[in-house]
């Protein structure tokens, strides 16, 4: 590697779920607060941080396109200083570097705190990585909140001890450890002073969060939740992923007695199916999942429901399959995210007998999602005639056209007088399958 002068601009690209993008957000701030700037849009930036996803094949090896793209000039005029940071970070590590000689840094997701350090490193042609863990050293380090939009997302815990055995997250993010509890409701309080009326909390086991509250006793998620709800400027609560066997009554009770906790919960199942079930380490049967939601609902009848799904896991057959169109059908998801199969290296699922054949998990995808598919119409088409409180997150294309959420994490478009960050009232008139039309109605701003 040879020296180069210190980057003066940085572009950071994040991919997989939302706690890379909350990452991503930090780690930007970082860089802001060691004196870069964001590369404007369409302009070259001096560094490039690829925060990464390891959950899918796929994903993983985008990573290494990128790398292409950006040194052949493709992405940008002047090849910029690369950092490979997030999940596959840490679980390639080393590999990275020999693999892509363009690379000056490999940050893993419990270490990027000591980025900034890297980047003087790297300008003098020094190459490092760093996978060090666990997270605790980095909500510690990082600088304080500064910027915000309407929805913003909020880690509240990091890592995960569930082990499902297709899954990477165990090793990419490290052991369970919940954020203190002081820290969240400031960072919460910093996130609304700077505009946020809605905070997603985040975590891969959100709900298995434990804390002490200032006076020394244990709380819950659903104590964080009740003392976030008394911030006045927030407005909505809301919370993911959560796994069925960390939910518990007084979660359960929240969702019926916090007004700010939206009607929304990202339950994921798997499958369908107990045999499939126990193979992925997962601790639920069908009828315990959907003996849970059954309780949500009686505790918030319009909650809408959504979930993760892997079809063709090995051995799944296609009664097996079958099972989980059925758990589909019973529940009647409002929408749901479903994937592929995909071996992940160094879990135990990987070198299981029985991996079934790609066109098989092509053609049971193309069911699982038909179904889905059918199911969200379904919901959106029965909010037809609903009034809501709808969030103002962005423009949209037409002239005085405006996008936001409703409390069911709908998208829903209007036009009208509204402004990024209101929250409206609007009646729901028209239905698609990923997206609802409506009209303003009084009271305009509440
Ligand atoms: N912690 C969350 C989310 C984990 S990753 C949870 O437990 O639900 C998001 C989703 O990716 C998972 O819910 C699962 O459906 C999917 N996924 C994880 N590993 C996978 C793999 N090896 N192949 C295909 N999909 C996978
Ligand atoms: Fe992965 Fe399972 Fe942990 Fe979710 S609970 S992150 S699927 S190991
Ligand atoms: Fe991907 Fe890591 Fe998230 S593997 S899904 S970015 S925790």
């Amino acid at each position: 590697m040879k020296q180069t002068t210190p980057p003066k601009t940085y572009r950071v690209k994040s991919f997989g779920c939302q706690m890379n993008v909350y990452d991503g957000e930090r780690m930007g701030e970082m860089l802001a607060e060691k004196g870069m700037s964001p590369a404007p849009e369409g302009e070259d930036a001096d560094l490039v941080v690829l925060n990464t996803c390891h959950i899918r094949e796929k994903a993983a090896e985008k990573v290494y396109s990128d790398i292409g793209r950006l040194t052949k000039g493709k992405t940008q005029k002047v090849a910029p200083m690369i950092a490979v940071a997030g999940c596959v970070a840490q679980a390639e590590g080393e590999e990275i570097m020999t693999r892509s000689p363009a690379v000056s840094m490999v940050v893993g997701p419990q270490a990027y705190h000591r980025l900034p350090g890297m980047i003087d490193k790297a300008a003098k042609g020094i190459r490092s990585t760093d996978t060090d863990m666990p997270a605790d050293a980095k909500f510690a380090a990082l600088p304080q909140r500064r910027k915000s939009a309407p929805s913003a997302f909020l880690t509240i815990q990091e890592g995960c001890d569930k082990f499902c055995t297709y899954c990477v997250v165990p090793y990419t993010r490290g052991a369970e450890i919940s954020r203190p509890y002081s820290a969240l409701v400031d960072e919460a309080k910093r996130l609304t002073e700077a505009g946020a009326k809605e905070i997603t909390l985040l975590g891969q086991n959100v709900s298995a969060w434990t804390g002490e509250d200032d006076k020394g006793r244990a709380l819950g998620m659903a104590g964080l939740i009740r003392e976030i709800a008394k911030n006045p400027d927030l407005k909505r609560i809301r919370y993911t992923t959560s796994h069925p066997a960390d939910m518990d009554d007084e979660l359960i009770n929240t969702h019926g007695e916090v007004e700010k906790l939206m009607p929304y919960l990202h339950l994921p199942v798997q499958s369908g199916n107990d045999r499939i079930l126990k193979a992925m380490n997962r601790s639920h049967t069908a009828e315990s999942y959907l003996k849970l939601l059954e309780r949500f609902r009686t505790a918030r009848p319009d909650l809408a429901l959504s979930g993760d799904f892997i079809v063709g896991f090995p051995g799944e057959t296609e009664a097996e399959f079958e099972d989980t169109l059925k758990i589909v059908d019973a529940v009647g998801y409002a929408q749901a995210y479903s994937f592929k199969y995909s071996p992940r290296p160094g879990t135990p699922a990987a070198t299981m007998d029985d991996q079934v054949a790609p066109e098989m998990m092509d053609e049971r995808l193309q069911r699982l999602q038909a179904s889905i598919r059918r199911d969200q119409q379904a919901f959106n088409d029965a909010s037809i005639g609903k009034t809501c409180e709808v969030l103002v997150e962005r423009k949209g294309k037409m002239d005085g056209q405006w996008l936001g959420k409703s409390p069911w994490l709908q998208s829903v478009h209007f036009t009208g007088d509204a402004a990024i960050g209101d929250i409206v009232t609007a009646e729901l008139i028209q239905a698609g399958q990923n997206s609802l039309g409506a009209v303003l109605r009084e009271p305009i701003n509440t």
